[in-house]
């Protein structure tokens, strides 16, 4: 799917998939720490968040070789590849200790990929297992646009189909049930009138 719209990506997604800076803005990796990013398509997370904490270690995953191929090209036009480790795997299932020789990192990050990933409650289960002690999970994705007419949920979800994209109105739920099984604290932040979804799972 990602063969040719990954050359037009970023440009044609920087109006729709929003919350995504609002994420990066409150990652706050420990100094040193490590940031992995699930599905991280072109990488325009990863730079912009490595921009933002450049004392922290960036690793990306995501399925899709065209998309990593370029996300690699992205992240060395930053002239970011000696902070950003890019691997091929996928979000429901995937050994990072393999990957990265990283076992898990103090944040870990989905961006508008839950809402693409069929086992999506698996992903995000192997997403809070990555956690290191005292980390945290953010989950950015598209809400139930809730505080919008009806007829723009209609042609939004119409749209979005086309696209094999679901938005999980149940993610906030599933993400709590998470938390609560880890002993973490759940945090909800719906944006843009429930447009999108910012979710954190974290220690404290
Ligand atoms: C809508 S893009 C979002 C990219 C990036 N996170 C962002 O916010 O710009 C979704 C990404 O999820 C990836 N993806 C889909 N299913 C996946 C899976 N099972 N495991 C890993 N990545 C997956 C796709 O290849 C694509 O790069």
């Amino acid at each position: 799917m990602y063969r040719r719209q990954r050359h037009i990506y970023d440009l044609t997604r920087k109006f729709y998939l929003l919350g995504r800076d609002e994420l990066i803005a409150d990652l706050s990796p420990p100094a040193q720490g490590t940031v992995l990013e699930i599905a991280c398509g072109t990488g325009r997370n990863l730079i912009r968040a490595a921009r933002a904490y450049p004392e922290a270690r960036f690793f990306g995953l995501d399925v899709s070789e065209e998309m990593l191929a370029t996300a690699r090209a992205n992240i060395a036009a930053a002239g970011m590849s000696g902070r950003i480790a890019l691997a091929a795997g996928d979000a429901t299932a995937f050994d990072p200790q393999a990957l990265f020789g990283v076992p898990a990192f103090d944040r870990v990050f989905v961006s508008y990929a839950l809402s693409m990933i069929p086992a999506w409650e698996k992903a995000a289960g192997e997403a809070a297992a990555r956690l290191a002690p005292g980390g945290r999970l953010m989950v950015v994705d598209f809400g139930d646009q809730g505080g919008w007419p009806r007829w723009f949920r209609h042609a939004l979800r119409g749209w979005l189909t086309k696209f094999h994209v679901t938005p999980r109105v149940a993610l906030a739920p599933t993400l709590a049930r998470l938390a609560a099984e880890r002993g973490l604290r759940f945090d909800f932040r719906p944006l843009y009138r429930r447009y999108a979804f910012l979710a954190a799972v974290s220690a404290n």
